[in-house]
């Protein structure tokens, strides 16, 4: 496998591999992460055609930690402003030795689009495209997860909101399978909710209170506007009040039940702050293992090992 553009088409055995090498990196404390040289002599670009916060600052310092070299593209002062087409712009930057493109687009089928056209020695790995996947975004959610339940078989874990534009709630729910998973559920309204979950095994609820109850594991979702028909979007308020995470409703899970939100959160709309700051909350730690696990992604497929599967 060259490229890694979604969890579908990967084995269970592979993530578990992946998890694994990040543990290696990660070692006890997430946050001190080591440099290694596997990555010396390599170039790493990130092309970003849409915001990011948290995925193309820890690629970033993922690909220092393994010594590469990292040229990070504004696409906004690019020439691509002046008219250039996507892949004149990719083959000028290919032209510059680049080992791996690192590609966030917001239409769905864009990094594919990309890879089906990278010379043969280039890697791409997705980053987030439109509605469709965020398969690094998934990986770190798995290693989150297992560092604070180890087995998924017996967890029940939800993924509660706008499942319908979600890359992430996609690559979840395929990891999640995966990992054989207990039981997955998605909670959110029938507007919200894709026709893909049907066949995908998942459990699905229209009613938060029955959906959180006793589940080892919630994940929030924003509202992603940036993908919705200007005339379609919900009313915050309202959505909070009836798929907001409370403190009230996440009593009705598991005592121990962990808080994930992949981020950006939008504090009162899908998240109260108590709960998004709460002592149940590893939303700060899931940015902090971005870091191990984009490592162990890079090195893994620079490394040529990762030759099971598609997940392209
Ligand atoms: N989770 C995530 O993709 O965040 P960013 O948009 O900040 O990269």
């Amino acid at each position: 496998l060259r490229h890694l553009l979604t969890i579908e088409g990967l084995s269970g055995a592979l993530i578990t591999e992946i998890l694994d090498t990040a543990e290696s990196f990660a070692g006890m404390n997430a946050q001190a992460v080591k440099k290694v040289p596997l990555l010396r002599g390599k170039t790493v670009m990130n092309l970003f055609f849409e915001a990011s916060t948290r995925t193309r600052t820890t690629f970033e310092l993922a690909a220092k930690r393994l010594s590469a070299d990292v040229l990070n593209i504004n696409i906004s002062t690019s020439a691509t402003v002046k008219g250039e087409s996507l892949l004149d712009t990719l083959r000028n930057l290919q032209a510059m030795y680049v080992d791996m493109f690192v590609v966030r687009h917001a239409d769905s089928g864009a990094a594919h689009f990309i890879a089906r056209h990278v010379a043969p020695h280039v890697s791409v790995l997705n980053a987030g495209d439109g509605r469709h996947a965020h398969p690094t975004q998934a990986l770190l959610d798995m290693f989150t997860i297992r560092r604070h339940k180890g087995d998924f078989t017996r967890l029940k874990v939800a993924i509660v909101g706008d499942i319908l534009h979600s890359r992430v709630a996609r690559s979840q729910i395929h990891a999640l399978n995966l990992l054989n998973t207990g039981e997955v559920r998605v909670i959110g309204p029938k507007t919200l909710l894709p026709a893909y979950v049907e066949d995908l095994g998942v459990h699905v609820f229209h009613d938060i209170r029955a959906g959180l109850r006793d589940v080892d594991v919630v994940i929030m979702l924003r509202l992603q506007k940036e993908r919705m028909e200007s005339g379609l979007l919900p009313s915050e308020h309202e959505f909070f009040q009836l798929w907001g995470l409370t403190e009230e409703r996440l009593a009705l899970a598991a005592p121990d039940c962990m808080v994930m939100h992949p981020g950006p959160a939008n504090r009162g709309v899908e998240i109260d702050s108590r709960v998004a700051d709460g002592p149940q909350s590893v939303i700060l730690e899931q940015v902090s293992h971005g870091i191990a696990v984009r490592m162990a992604v890079m090195s893994t497929i620079m490394g040529g090992s990762m030759n099971q599967g598609s997940g392209a």
